[in-house]
């Protein structure tokens, strides 16, 4: 092991919660910094826009949008900065009271619209929902997802079905079941992550699950070449759920391979910015129908962590 290396397995396991916690939570103390950054932006009566005092107007009024994960994380805050834009917002997830906390607080008339994405009666409800709410819909964002840490030789069937039902089949169905409702030259975005292509153990379903998701996007763009679709791709970001269902032991035995692997950004992106940089960009996409925003990357400026930052 070399200099500056850490061994977690000598590591006490409250370090190494913390350490991982801090990958996936905002206590990381730059994403409070930029948390902080958001909040006097949003004192200040901007949107939350890009966290530099950003005052670009975008007007959305008249458009009409669904956010499938807009209970938590980089969902939540796509549907808050399109409220803010003054879009009309369908908000979907499982969690009801989550959705209604959230139109709450973005202060508009928000739809709420749960439904589990997983089956089609959960996205035929939801679609039914949303035709009732809206004439049409000008753009949805798939931002749900599920994750987990489990190595390969240990992942059953049982584990593979709820990773890519969550992520490849629900984001489908999300589309085939709102289709009649998409108006000609709709944007459809969904959001994969920068796992594809970079080995991951331990997350290695769920980044197959993305790459199955990447193109299942092309083939929608080639069946239905009325829409335009969007992939967004995501780096590390704070302020989410993401590794909520992450196995503590196991992320602690992987982390240092992870370093080593150079997957950990030395600094992670905040949910609310990505968020309202995800609805800026598709907001804009929105005005300029000429143009088929079809890959958008967003991910933390700057080199990765290595073994010796542990
Ligand atoms: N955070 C990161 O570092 C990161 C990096 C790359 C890519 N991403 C991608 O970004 C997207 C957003 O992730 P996040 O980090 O914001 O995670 P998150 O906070 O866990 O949000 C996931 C959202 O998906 C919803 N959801 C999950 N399963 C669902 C289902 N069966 N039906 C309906 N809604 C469902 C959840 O709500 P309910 O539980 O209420 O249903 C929640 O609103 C995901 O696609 C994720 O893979 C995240």
């Amino acid at each position: 092991m070399g200099e500056g290396q850490v061994d977690l397995v000598r590591v006490p396991e409250a370090q190494v919660k913390e350490r991982i916690e801090v990958y996936g939570h905002e206590s990381n103390r730059t994403a409070q910094a930029a948390v902080d950054s958001h909040e006097r932006v949003s004192a200040s009566g901007a949107s939350a826009g890009n966290g530099q005092g950003d005052h670009v107007t975008m007007d959305l009024a008249g458009r009409n949008a669904v956010v499938v994960g807009a209970s938590s994380g980089i969902g939540r805050a796509v549907a808050a900065e399109l409220t803010a834009l003054g879009a009309r917002v369908g908000w979907c997830a499982r969690r009801a009271a989550l959705l209604e906390a959230g139109i709450a607080e973005a202060g508009r008339s928000g739809v709420p619209l749960t439904a589990d994405i997983t089956s089609d009666a959960g996205c035929a409800a939801m679609g039914a929902s949303a035709a009732t709410a809206f004439d049409s819909l000008d753009l949805v964002v798939v931002a749900s997802g599920a994750s987990g840490v489990r190595l390969l030789r240990d992942a059953e069937a049982d584990y593979w079905e709820r990773i890519l039902l969550a992520n490849v089949v629900g984001p489908s169905l999300v589309v085939r079941h709102l289709l009649d409702l998409l108006t000609p030259g709709a944007v459809v975005a969904m959001l994969s992550s920068e796992s594809v292509g970079h080995p991951y153990p331990g997350l290695v379903p769920y980044a197959a699950s993305k790459a199955a998701l990447e193109e299942l996007i092309r083939e929608w763009r080639a069946e239905h070449p009325e829409l335009r679709f969007s992939r967004v791709t995501v780096g590390t970001t704070s302020g989410t759920e993401f590794i909520r269902d992450f196995d503590p032991a196991l992320s602690a035995e992987l982390f240092n391979t992870w370093l080593s692997l150079g997957v950990i950004p030395q600094q992670s992106m905040v949910a609310s910015e990505v968020g309202a940089s995800i609805a800026r960009t598709l907001g804009h996409a929105l005005l300029v129908p000429g143009i088929d925003v079809q890959d958008i990357v967003l991910r933390s400026p700057g080199p990765a962590m290595s073994p010796s930052h542990a």
